[in-house]
């Protein structure tokens, strides 16, 4: 599963995932492990009871067996329909769990803009879908038992009239008739047994199925497994690269060259396709046409793991997993010691914020999540890029605005991170690009624009108008009609 291929439509999201699997692993398990032990005894049971029938009548066998079939078909009649149930179970037990874990992660939003009554509403809703589903599935598996009785039953009637014709016409004796009819008795027990144990099974096998779906997945293809040149710092360029994550393209014939030791920065409107191109680039997806070459060699012709360790990302959501600041940083290098820790840290301009934490490098980051600010996360970020020391960097700038100071940091973090290395740099501030060497704008998957800050600004076309917005000159603003004004 670690190398399942992210595939945008048929894959939960990550966050999703915990949702989609069933809850706890014994509605899958525990019908399993109790079902085989039975399955086994009731076979053991059954060879020798029918043995036994076979010496005192074959034809009430005969008879007897009949019963198995129907039993069978109405069996599994009544299965198929209640696996379709406990599906729907599991299905809305799982929005259930993701609408609880949403509402509560994300419950200040939900008190500041008032959607407590709408969450709570969903709630009721989702919950009443869930009881009358797992009713229903019980109540449809219930009915296997009660079924397979009856026809046992009707079996046992049956051979009771046969067994006493046969007696009268002196074929059997009354004690060979008693005798038949225990052992039927003893057949059809097992299989009653595990009728009664149909909806555990029914349950389990349709949880399996929601995690043999996802395992089912193909897996990323390893790919070639040949290395990249060892050269540093590295050229990459993208030649003709289209792709789209469905039909449409998100990248449209795109054509970029970024020297040994340069940095490009990339700008343009969200949705543009600039952290695309870097899933391009980190082979998260394949190219649609087209390559991207890093020093000259096609990176799908380099293992996606020769690929990956020469390339840093800071991500555009600053991630921080559950841990120490101290692993956070060393992420990328986990053998490096406390003081290259410290020093990636001082160079990033994170060090004081560490030592002005009660516990510094050791402060747990789940506990600390409410003294860490977004921008001093993302601090964070650079720091682990900057001790895992990447031939290429990938900076995907995150979104969130943070204050002057931080700001200030950012830049001073990024420019000593930048240096020595081959830089992509997708940028939303763009005060923090204004060295690039080279500023590419992208616009709906194209290039439109491509040159230093001031020929660009100079240029005015599209990076001058983004920039102007940027600081906010009203009058460069689109005017807003007069309808739309007064609904604001
Ligand atoms: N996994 C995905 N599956 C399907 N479509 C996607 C996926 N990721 C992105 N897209 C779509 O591709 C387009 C480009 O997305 P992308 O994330 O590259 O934009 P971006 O330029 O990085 O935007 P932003 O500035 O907001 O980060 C968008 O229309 C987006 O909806
Ligand atoms: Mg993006």
């Amino acid at each position: 599963m670690g190398t399942a291929r992210r595939h945008p439509r048929s894959l939960p999201r990550p966050r999703d995932l915990p949702h989609h699997l069933p809850p706890r692993p014994t509605p899958l398990l525990g019908p399993l492990s109790q079902t085989l032990t039975a399955l086994l005894f009731a076979l053991l049971t059954v060879v020798g009871v029918l043995a036994m029938m076979l010496i005192i009548s074959p034809l009430l066998t005969l008879l007897a067996l009949i019963s198995i079939p129907l039993t069978l078909a109405v069996g599994t009649a009544v299965a198929k329909r209640s696996q379709r149930l406990f599906g729907d179970q599991w299905r809305l037990t799982g929005e259930l769990n993701a609408h609880i874990e949403e509402s509560y992660s994300g419950h200040e939003l939900v008190t500041v803009f008032d959607r407590e009554g709408a969450f709570r509403e969903t709630f009721a809703n989702r919950n009443a879908e869930l009881k009358k589903a797992s009713h229903l599935a019980q109540v449809v598996s219930g009915l296997i038992a009660p079924l397979v009785l009856f026809i046992g039953n009707l079996s046992y009637v049956l051979l009771c009239v046969v067994g006493a014709f046969s007696v009268i016409s002196g074929q059997l004796t009354l004690g060979g008739v008693v005798a038949f009819v225990q052992y039927s008795r003893q057949y059809s027990q097992p299989l009653g047994t595990l009728a009664s144990m149909s909806n555990l099974i029914q349950s389990g096998i349709a949880s399996a199925a929601r995690v043999f779906a996802l395992l089912d997945e193909p897996e990323e293809d390893p790919g070639s497994q040949g290395r990249l040149p060892v050269v540093r710092p590295r050229r990459i360029t993208f030649e003709h690269v289209s792709f789209g994550y469905d039909r449409e393209l998100t990248i449209k014939d795109l054509d970029l060259v970024v020297e040994p030791g340069r940095t490009a920065a990339i700008v343009g409107a969200s949705g543009a396709g600039k952290t695309t191109l870097m899933n391009l680039l980190m082979r998260f997806y394949d190219v649609g046409s087209g390559h991207i070459l890093v020093d000259g060699t096609d990176i799908t012709s380099a293992s996606r793991d020769a690929l990956r360790s020469e390339i840093g990302l800071v991500p555009q959501e600053p991630w921080l997993f559950g841990g120490t600041i101290r692993d956070n940083i060393a992420y990328g290098r986990p053998d490096a010691t406390l003081e290259q820790v410290e020093q990636a840290a001082q160079v990033c301009g994170v060090s004081h914020i560490v030592n002005a934490l009660p516990q510094g490098y050791d402060t747990v980051v789940d506990s600390a999540d409410g003294c860490l600010s977004e921008g001093e996360r993302q601090l964070i970020c650079i720091a682990r890029a900057f001790i895992a020391d990447p031939a290429v960097l990938i900076l995907d700038e995150a979104t969130s605005a943070v204050d002057a100071r931080t700001e200030l940091l950012l830049q001073r973090a990024t420019s000593r991170l930048r240096h020595g290395r081959t830089c992509l740099v997708i940028a939303h501030r763009l005060s923090t690009i204004r060295d690039a060497d080279v500023i590419v704008v992208l616009q709906d998957g194209r290039i439109v624009e491509k040159g230093t800050h001031t020929q660009l600004l100079r240029a005015g076309g599209e990076y001058h108008r983004l920039s102007q917005y940027q600081f906010h000159e009203p009058s460069t603003l689109p005017a807003l009609d007069p309808d739309q004004r007064s609904s604001r």
